[in-house]
């Protein structure tokens, strides 16, 4: 029996923005289902990597594959028609919906419709009790009919990976989750992160490191844009290398 393809791969992976290498021949592979955290100081090419995974930037050398398919050449969309999905930025549009409303609205988009038709699908009571099974996933259960735009800072940043989670991703990729969140909001995301199903494969940049070792069974560590050393959170703790050049920044 083979192995089925990594959900995401990077092979090689290079980008650089004038003189600047950004990523110097990144390479990583996902297995569906799996958890892996890419760590690295500010500056290192973590969000760069994301973009060229996502398809927001095309890189200078090297691929990305989903689930064993070459999608290099294709856009954003391309990508996620086949499952990629990132967390959504909270924007205008969906702040002055209710949490329900935008819900459906980002599973109407996911399917192929226009935010502008967000009104009909409000009345489709499949997708608005998919809606409320997605809010009950990411703890904003008993949010459904506030405003999203009301919503405090960490159930906003659950809202964005509930919005994801509405286009029904096979690879999921989260940018920092937990940044700006205090103790309890970053347990709350913590939770969420860890609840989530294992038909989701989960590619997360963290800062925090509790959250990292928690959730990951893999880590890569980007140093200067390539990667310093990937292994298992065990490996990553012991590793000299790793806490001179970046663990050792934040510990004492
Ligand atoms: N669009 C861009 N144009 C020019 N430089 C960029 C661009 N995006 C990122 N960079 C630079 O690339 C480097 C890596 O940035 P980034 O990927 O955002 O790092 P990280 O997410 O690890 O903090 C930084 O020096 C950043 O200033
Ligand atoms: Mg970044």
């Amino acid at each position: 029996m083979t192995d089925a393809a990594p959900a995401i791969a990077a092979a090689g992976l290079r980008k650089s923005f004038g003189a600047l290498e950004a990523t110097r021949a990144v390479s990583l592979a996902v297995p569906p289902g799996g958890r892996h955290a890419i760590i690295g100081p500010n500056g290192a090419g973590k969000t760069t990597l994301f973009n060229l995974l996502s398809g927001a930037l095309r890189p200078d050398q090297g691929q990305v594959l989903l689930g064993g398919v070459d999608v290099t050449r294709e856009g954003p969309d391309g990508r996620a028609r086949r499952g990629l999905a990132r967390s959504f930025q909270r924007n205008s549009l969906f702040a002055e919906m209710t949490v329900a409303a935008a819900l459906m609205t980002a599973s109407a988009i996911a399917d192929g419709g226009s935010a502008v038709f967000w009104r009909r699908f409000d009345r489709d009571a499949a997708r608005a009790e998919a809606a409320a099974a997605i809010a009950a996933r990411v703890g904003l259960a008993d949010r459904l009919e506030e405003l999203s735009g009301n919503l405090a800072y960490g159930a906003q940043r659950q809202l964005e990976i509930g919005l994801a989670l509405a286009t029904r991703p096979a690879v999921l990729l989260l940018d920092e989750p937990t940044a700006g969140m205090s103790p309890e909001e970053t347990r709350a995301m913590q939770d969420l992160l860890a609840g989530l199903p294992r038909a989701i494969t989960i590619l997360v940049i963290e800062h925090d490191m509790d959250v990292v070792f928690d959730l990951a069974e893999r880590v890569t560590v980007l140093d200067y844009g390539a990667v310093l050393l990937e292994g298992t959170p065990a490996e990553i703790r012991s590793s000299d290398l790793v806490r001179r050049r970046y663990l050792g920044e934040r510990t004492q």
